[in-house]
């Protein structure tokens, strides 16, 4: 029979690393987090730096390789249509088929940004 005085070290030792061992088990894997609901709402309007900055993304991407280029009419002459004219060319005009993978909101945001109309 192992000594008292061996018995009781152990003991305390275990003791000792008892809190080591609880604060293993609490790291654990997380409790998977319930996913937030996605709100239904529609995209806030643009605002103003949205479409100066995306709008001229747009228009680098998907227009100035004609409409900046000599193959189109330049950029000034798109600015003197109106927003709702140029929304009106992507949308069913000739430039329709270029914008058909466009969304409302790009094409909005496009035609904001070209006619000047940032607002
Ligand atoms: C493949 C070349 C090409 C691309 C790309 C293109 N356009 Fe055009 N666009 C033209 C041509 C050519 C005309 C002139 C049509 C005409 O003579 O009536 C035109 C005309 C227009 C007009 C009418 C301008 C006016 O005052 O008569 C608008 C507005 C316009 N484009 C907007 C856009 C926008 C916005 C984009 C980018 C999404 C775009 N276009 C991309 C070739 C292009």
């Amino acid at each position: 029979m192992p000594s008292l005085a061996i018995r009781s070290m152990v003991r305390s030792a275990l003791v000792a690393m008892t809190p080591l061992f609880l604060a293993a088990c609490a790291v654990g894997p997380a409790a998977p987090v319930a996913a937030a609901p996605v709100a239904a709402s529609p995209a806030p309007e643009p605002d103003a730096a949205e479409i100066a900055l995306l709008g001229e993304r747009l228009f680098q991407e998907r227009c100035s390789t004609c409409h900046d280029a000599g193959r189109a009419p330049p950029r000034t002459q798109i600015a003197a249509n109106s927003r709702q004219q140029i929304l009106e060319a992507l949308d069913t005009g000739f430039m329709a088929p270029i914008a058909m993978f466009m969304s409302t909101r790009e094409k909005t945001i496009l035609a904001r940004h070209l006619s000047g109309v940032a607002n």
